[in-house]
């Protein structure tokens, strides 16, 4: 066909003489160049900015991240494989927008707050922007609430306050999960809105942790939002900022959020994954150089307002998982060096029955002191170091040495401390409870029953002081204090639960009959050679060490 230049002017001319600019569609409009993985490079949308939307064909939504000179990088969200070479795309102007409000409040949705639940449609009416700029320091105010987490040994020693971050970290399998689960639970009467974000998990586990919170009725007032591990990797990327996005929503309206985000790592690797096919350059650990970035404009958003903002909180409870427990790594520190502290958990501890197995030595929260509870810090000042110091004793007497009665004392002392702060899972305690049973330990009572009958005596004391003491633990609970006949009162209870259980030991640590007789039971049960038997070839163990002692203070020495 024969091409005439002048036809083809005329025509042109024709066009543009006749265009309605009113309407006509002028948004800028581009073309797909290249697509694959998620991601595409698209031509023609010069003023895009960086982080907007994108509209494509089949209701897939873009997000703008590299602007280069002739083309922009879009990560996809949605059925991205359906979109071709040459499709158009268009600018939206805005940023990427999340549906926020109450509507959420119960359902298990993916980053763009479509139900993954079969609970029905979710009908919003308001979005927040998924970046927001976190809030100055004008507009914030110190943290001084207390975000009870209901486990005995976080709330007493690394306590957490509204409005901080606090970072949850440990090799896998060592229960930082559970402590997440765990606080929501702690939390479900009252007026903080949880907000669980997975990321990289299997939905499976994610489901299982719905199941969870929905049998102990905490599902009420918590969002679940999950990017599964078979999510393309922008959708993972999203996920914290969707998260934080809805809970921005209650942080502005003066109320309190909490922002679980499980876990970093597997975001951080998201990232990455997404940073390598839009050919930024790698950096440390393949990371692209902005990953220090990535975790810190998320974690700025967790804020205590000042109360002419209207004294919302946004608490962030974020979770990295070590390998082999190096903190070293680059993720780690990153985030260690983001949050206001950090919950370090060890699977040592985890195997030798410390749960919670938190690290005492390693762990901090560095704003939590002034939010704890008065009760709480009148009874727990001394125990970080005292258990501190259990553990350095503990690892020299290993060594079999002969040890002075002092550092028995501490020892023992410290080891039914360890039994006392112990939890089970889904098993959040109130603060009064918390209270008598750190006050137990620290002021001896404890040392008078044997270690392994600790967790018995405590769980007995709870229910009697339930039955008998009500007003005082009802008290404790509702004023956050412990008033100095309120001590008192505690004492006495605590004393005479001792008296009653059975102790073991006399107040001056020496064993009593009745102990004497139950070990000696204990160990017929045991199947081992009875006392008196020659003991030659069988190592000396601790329990044979205790015989000794025992002999040496009835005054018959071995
Ligand atoms: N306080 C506890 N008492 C008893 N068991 C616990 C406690 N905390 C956690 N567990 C158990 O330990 C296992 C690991 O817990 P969890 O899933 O919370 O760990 P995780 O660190 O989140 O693991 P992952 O790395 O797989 O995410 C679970 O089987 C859980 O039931
Ligand atoms: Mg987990």
């Amino acid at each position: 066909m024969e091409i005439k230049p002048d036809e083809i002017a005329s025509i042109l001319r024709e066009r543009i003489e006749g265009l309605d600019v009113d309407s006509a569609d002028l948004s800028e409009v581009g073309t797909v160049l290249e697509i694959g993985d998620g991601i595409a490079r698209i031509h023609g949308v010069d003023n895009c900015q960086s982080l907007e939307m994108l509209e494509l064909p089949h209701d897939v939504v873009g997000l703008a991240l590299n602007l280069e000179e002739d083309n922009v990088g879009a990560v996809l969200f949605g059925e991205w494989d359906k979109v071709s070479e040459d499709d158009t795309v268009k600018r939206t102007g805005k940023l990427l927008e999340i549906p926020v409000g109450e509507e959420l409040l119960g359902r298990l949705v993916d980053p763009l707050g479509r139900p993954l639940d079969d609970k029905g449609d979710i009908n919003t009416s308001e979005t927040r922007s998924a970046e927001h700029k976190a809030p100055g320091v004008v507009h914030r105010q110190p943290v001084t609430e207390p975000m009870q987490t209901g486990l005995k040994a976080i709330d007493s020693m690394i306590p957490i306050g509204r409005g901080q971050r606090e970072l949850i970290i440990g090799d896998r399998q060592t229960g930082k999960t559970a402590i997440a689960i765990d606080t929501i639970i702690n939390n479900k009467d009252s007026d903080v809105v949880c907000i669980y974000v997975a990321i990289g998990q299997r939905m499976s586990t994610v489901v299982q942790v719905m199941e969870t919170l929905e049998a102990n009725d905490a599902m009420k007032n918590t969002i679940i939002v999950a990017a599964p591990a078979d999510e393309a990797a922008p959708i993972k990327y999203m996920a914290p900022y969707a998260g934080c996005a809805m809970g921005e929503h209650f942080l502005y309206q003066g109320r309190h959020a909490l922002c679980i985000y499980d876990d970093l790592s597997k975001h951080a690797a998201a990232y990455r994954q997404m940073s390598l096919l839009l050919r930024r350059p790698p950096g440390r650990e393949a990371y692209p150089g902005d990953v220090f970035y990535l975790h810190s404009r998320l974690l700025e958003r967790a804020v205590k307002l000042s109360d002419e903002q209207g004294a919302g909180s946004l608490t962030a409870l974020p979770i990295i998982e070590t390998q082999a427990g190096d903190i070293s790594a680059y993720i780690p520190t990153n985030v260690i060096s983001i949050t206001d502290g950090q919950i370090f958990l060890e699977t040592d501890l985890f195997y030798s029955g410390v749960r919670p197995a938190i690290n005492v030595g390693t762990s901090v929260s560095r704003v939590g002191g002034n939010a704890q509870t008065k009760a709480m810090k009148k009874v727990a000042s001394q125990l970080r170091l005292d258990l501190s110091q259990y553990r350095e004793l503990e690892a020299f007497a290993q060594f079999g040495s002969e040890l002075d009665p002092d550092t028995q004392r501490q020892l023992g002392r410290g080891e039914r401390m360890v039994e006392a702060l112990n939890q089970t899972e889904r098993n959040p305690m109130p603060v009064a409870e918390q209270v008598a049973s750190i006050y137990a330990g620290t002021e001896g009572y404890l040392d008078r029953i044997k270690t392994d009958r600790v967790r018995e005596f405590l769980s007995d004391l709870i229910d009697r002081l339930h039955s008998d003491n009500k007003e005082l633990l009802d008290r404790i609970n509702e004023t956050g204090q412990l008033s100095d006949e309120d001590e008192e009162a505690l004492g006495k209870a605590i004393g005479q639960m001792v008296d009653d259980f059975g102790p073991d030991f006399d107040e001056q640590g020496n064993p009593l009959e009745e102990g004497e007789s139950d070990w000696v039971t204990r160990r017929e049960g045991d199947e081992r050679p009875p006392v008196d038997s020659d003991q030659d070839g069988v190592g000396a163990d601790a329990s044979e060490a205790e015989t000794q002692a025992e002999q040496e203070e009835a005054g018959t020495p071995a």
